[in-house]
């Protein structure tokens, strides 16, 4: 019968098994299926293992650091964290296109990802986060792409590695469960899904050092009121959004031309369709007024009621 602890038990003589003493690589991306694949190989194989993390400059504020801390810090994996900042803010120089961007860093991730992976793992075998579902998705065609959805940590076609999917036939409360018994820290274990293109696709139009910063700021104060307010889990994804568009607002006796802030919160099962979340007045009123006194660059708040369909999660 299936408990969690045979499952490890088991899945970690199969990797033992499959890998050897030979050498893994594996793409982090501060997600719970990648981090529960590498801390099942981390089990199996030690530091034949190495996480590679690119840092693509599109992350939310402090994440880098915190996953370089929770991963290589707390639960001792061997990580390569690779600082692709600067490669991407200039790919992505002048690009509007929210398709385009997608490509760009999708592109720009796996030739990274690639040119590291070869560095480390000898080109011997690839672990990656493969769930139940993506196996049996991947299997149809009735997957209809409305945006062309890049996932962190994706095979390149050109790829020679041997593929270890550890999670394959779990579904994801599973892989859950699998993630706290091995000590992966609650925070990331109920992390809400990130977009692989980060940052990039909150930003309308061109993304640039100085957007960033406004939204990285505006975004950490709307997770942190509602990871407070919301104990239950019940707002499934939450973030901020920079429309691009500026307006017209007071401060004291001037008059201030600055960027519009967009909070987005909404309710879902899966991502497919969602309900926008119906957070409290006060709730809202205090995000509002933290931003438009603590974020610099930005004068005016709103909040998005839109669901899904018609509009999708992202703005992008
Ligand atoms: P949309 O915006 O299509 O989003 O309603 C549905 C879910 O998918 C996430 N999302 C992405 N995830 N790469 C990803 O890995 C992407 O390009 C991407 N676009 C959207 C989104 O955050 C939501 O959870």
């Amino acid at each position: 019968d299936w408990t969690m602890e045979s499952f490890i038990e088991r899945t970690v003589e199969d990797i033992k098994k499959q890998i050897g003493d030979k050498k893994a690589v594996c793409g982090l991306s501060g997600g719970v299926d990648s981090a529960v694949a590498a801390l099942l190989v981390h089990r199996a194989i030690g530091d034949n293992l190495t996480c590679i993390f690119v840092d693509h400059g599109l992350l939310r504020k402090n994440e880098a650091e915190e996953v370089m801390e929770a991963f290589e810090g707390k639960l001792g994996l061997k990580v390569v964290k690779i600082d692709a900042k600067d490669e991407f803010l200039s790919k992505l120089k002048g690009i509007t296109d929210p398709e385009q961007k997608r490509k760009i860093i999708g592109n720009e991730f796996v030739r990274i990802f690639e040119r590291e992976a070869v560095k480390y793992g000898n080109g011997e075998f690839l672990v990656q986060g493969t769930l139940y579902p993506d196996v049996v998705e991947s299997g149809t065609d009735t997957a209809t792409t409305i945006k062309t959805h890049h996932n962190v940590g994706g095979l390149p076609e050109d790829m020679k590695f041997e593929l270890c999917e550890p999670l394959r036939n779990l579904f994801k409360d599973e892989v859950r469960e699998v993630g706290l018994k091995l000590g992966l820290p609650e925070h990331l274990v109920w992390r809400q899904p990130f977009p692989g293109p980060g940052l990039g696709i909150r930003i309308m139009g061109e993304v640039t050092e100085e957007k960033l910063e406004i939204l990285r700021n505006a975004d950490a104060i709307v997770r942190e009121e509602i990871i407070n307010y919301d104990k239950e889990r019940k707002v499934w994804q939450f973030f901020a959004v920079l429309p691009g568009t500026y307006s017209v607002g007071v401060m004291g006796d001037d008059r201030t031309y600055s960027q519009v802030v967009a909070v987005r919160a909404v309710g879902s099962e899966d991502g497919m369709t969602a309900t926008w979340s119906r957070l409290p007045y006060e709730l809202l009123d205090k995000i509002s007024k933290r931003i438009v006194n603590e974020v610099d660059g930005v004068n005016r708040v709103v909040y998005d009621i839109t669901s899904k369909p018609p509009g999708t999660i992202e703005w992008e």
